[in-house]
């Protein structure tokens, strides 16, 4: 359902009468919250205030001890800290400074969550993950996108010059980070979570090709690594994201076990044997075009629509 429709959350919170919400419902993709940021700021901002107001109701009928016991976990991006230089590393204290209309609008969402546990005790926690993958990512992210195009022979559009990095968690270490949080988490917490290391992405692609190109008999090219392709930056491409686990590992005892090669191999075994599950996405929902590439008033000569849609300029 929509987490926008309160009272159909709120329905299904009496009917189940869960003891954690775990709110993962968003828009998540940077390049499309650059072409038309309108369903960010509806379903991850609205849509936020309209679930937090549901869960509140509900958890404000609960017994005192239920009441204590209850947590909302609320799942929030590193993206919200902005961009890193080369050396440094986010931490829970970290100012938020968002570059896109996805990350402006995670912010806005974990500020509610804050306020709701500040001015009405919802016992409230905000995790900030670094960037997932794994089997079932819907192929607009960087690994899925580029091991269907490998797959397909299709050139592989690295941004800029694929040098901006990024911290790979695997799925599954991200939800035992959630139940974690959900565990030993405490209302009001922060907690970063992410793996030890970062990578440029040229790394994570050419390291992708060789996967293929071992594991995959029936490529359309090979070496798989011919097919990359330098393309157009991303407007706003944060350069760098890092975070410091120490706080996160010491109050929830988590830590990343899988590592980046064979979180890799994993995913590139899982799309391999499940063709028909993201051909059928290129086939009814998205193709794998290039996203992201907003025209912007010093490209069109100013003739953008006051309302700042671009449609008419198109
Ligand atoms: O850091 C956590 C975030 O990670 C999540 O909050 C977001 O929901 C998630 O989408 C992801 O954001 P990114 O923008 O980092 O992920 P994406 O897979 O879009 O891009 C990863 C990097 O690869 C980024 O530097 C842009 C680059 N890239 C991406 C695509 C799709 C390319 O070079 N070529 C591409 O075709």
């Amino acid at each position: 359902m929509d987490i926008r429709e309160r009272d159909s959350v709120a329905r299904v919170l009496e009917e189940q009468r869960p003891s954690v919400v775990f709110h993962l419902a968003a828009e998540t993709h940077v390049d499309r919250s650059l072409d038309d940021p309108a369903p960010f700021v509806a379903h991850n901002i609205e849509g936020t205030f309209q679930l937090l107001e549901a869960v509140r109701g509900y958890w404000g009928r609960l017994s005192a001890s239920e009441r204590a016991g209850f947590r909302f976990v609320h799942v929030s991006t590193d993206e919200v800290f902005g961009s890193l230089g080369s050396e440094g590393l986010f931490v829970p204290e970290s100012p938020y400074d968002p570059s896109s209309p996805y990350s402006a609008s995670k912010a806005a969402a974990d500020h509610l969550v804050m306020a709701w546990h500040r001015s009405y005790g919802l016992p409230a926690l905000v995790c900030h993950p670094t960037n997932t993958y794994g089997p079932f990512q819907f192929p607009e992210k960087l690994i899925p996108l580029m091991i269907i195009k490998v797959l397909s022979g299709d050139p592989l559009p690295v941004y800029g010059e694929g040098l901006n990095r990024r911290s790979w968690l695997f799925v599954e270490d991200h939800v035992d980070a959630l139940r974690a949080a959900a565990e030993r988490g405490e209302p009001g917490g922060r907690y970063l979570i992410g793996p030890a290391q970062d990578h440029s992405n040229l790394e994570v692609v050419e390291f992708l090709c060789d996967l293929l190109d071992r594991h995959a008999k029936d490529l359309p090219k090979r070496p798989s690594r011919n097919l990359i392709t330098f393309v157009a930056d991303r407007p706003g491409h944060d350069w760098r994201y890092a975070v410091d686990r120490k706080a996160t590992e010491a109050a929830l005892g988590w830590r990343a076990r899988r590592d980046l090669a064979s979180g890799l191999e994993k995913t590139v075994r899982w799309y391999l044997e499940n063709r028909s599950w993201w051909q059928d996405i290129l086939e009814r929902r998205y193709r794998g075009e290039r996203l992201g590439q907003p025209v912007t008033p010093a490209q069109d000569g100013g003739k953008l629509g006051r309302d700042g849609t671009v449609d008419a300029a198109r």
